[in-house]
């Protein structure tokens, strides 16, 4: 009886055993591995890498990245390399990369990756999450009014109003937003009637709970259009609205 009791155990160490050998024999032959996530800044290029690892070269049947709505983007087949929808893609040892050259909101979401070859079919995911963006915010002032109106927002951010540390939101008016193809929004608000004062316009991201950029008119100087540098997340943008600025000052 006893003795029964012993194999039967013995049994079990040794199928415990072999199952764990055969699983580490299967993850060596061949493994698939992507970037997890990339978290880019709108209008950079993200690169996405898919890599093969194996102990023998395997004979690529498919080898593809694809986009969030499962379009194929890039397409190894038949040692054929093709790229859709204006990527770019590199096939160079083993490895597969995917360069998006101006993401944008729309860009956002689930790629997969994906291999058929004689070792095994495999795939692989990276999920892409834009930072916060805009552009330069500008103001316009006509007649008392000012508006104020940002481009290439993302995700959808709300425009406040300061005259010195008093806060004006209240007595604005907020335009309805509008969605661009790119998945980005141009907001803008109105204050009425604020003539010879100086005014800061500032982009407020609900999402991330903080100013994400600002920008000051300044109304001592007739005609009553001006726009002043400022703050912004990205570098860019300040040397625009300085540029701009400029350009304003020199009219
Ligand atoms: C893929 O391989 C390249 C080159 O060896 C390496 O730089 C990159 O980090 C790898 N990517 C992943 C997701 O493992
Ligand atoms: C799917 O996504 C690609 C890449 O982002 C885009 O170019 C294409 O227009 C999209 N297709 C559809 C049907 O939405
Ligand atoms: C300024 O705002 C007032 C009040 O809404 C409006 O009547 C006027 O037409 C506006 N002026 C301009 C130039 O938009
Ligand atoms: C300014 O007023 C707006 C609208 O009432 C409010 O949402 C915002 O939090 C205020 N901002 C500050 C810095 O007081
Ligand atoms: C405008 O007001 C905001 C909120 O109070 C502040 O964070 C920002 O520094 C101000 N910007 C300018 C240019 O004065």
């Amino acid at each position: 009886m006893e003795t029964i009791q012993k194999c039967t155990s013995l049994l079990w160490v040794f199928m415990f055993a072999l199952a764990r050998s055969e699983n580490v024999v299967i993850t060596e032959i061949m493994t698939l591995r992507s970037t997890e996530s990339v978290s880019p800044h709108c209008d950079q290029h993200t690169s996405l890498s898919c890599n093969i690892t194996s102990q023998d070269e395997p004979t690529i049947f498919l080898f593809a990245w694809s986009a969030p709505n499962k379009t194929a983007l890039c397409e190894l087949k038949d040692g054929h390399l093709s790229t859709h929808n204006g990527v770019n893609c590199v096939f160079k040892g083993q490895q597969l990369v995917l360069t998006i050259h101006h993401t944008k909101p729309i860009h956002q979401g689930q790629y997969v990756c994906k291999l058929r070859s004689n070792l095994g079919i495999k795939s692989a995911f990276t999920h892409l999450k834009l930072q916060e963006c805009h552009h330069s915010l500008h103001v316009h002032s006509r007649d008392g009014n000012s508006t104020c109106r940002a481009r290439g927002v993302y995700p959808e951010a709300h425009i406040h109003w300061f005259q010195g540390s008093k806060n004006l939101t209240d007595s604005s008016v907020a335009h309805p937003s509008v969605r661009h193809e790119d998945g980005t929004y141009e907001i803008a608000s109105t204050l009425l009637h604020r003539p010879h004062s100086t005014l800061n316009c500032s982009l407020w991201s609900p999402s991330s709970g903080r100013y994400l950029s600002s920008t000051r008119t300044r109304e001592e100087m007739t005609p009553p259009e001006g726009v002043r540098g400022s703050s912004s997340t990205y570098g860019g943008t300040r040397t625009t609205v300085a540029l701009f600025a400029a350009a304003l000052i020199l009219l």
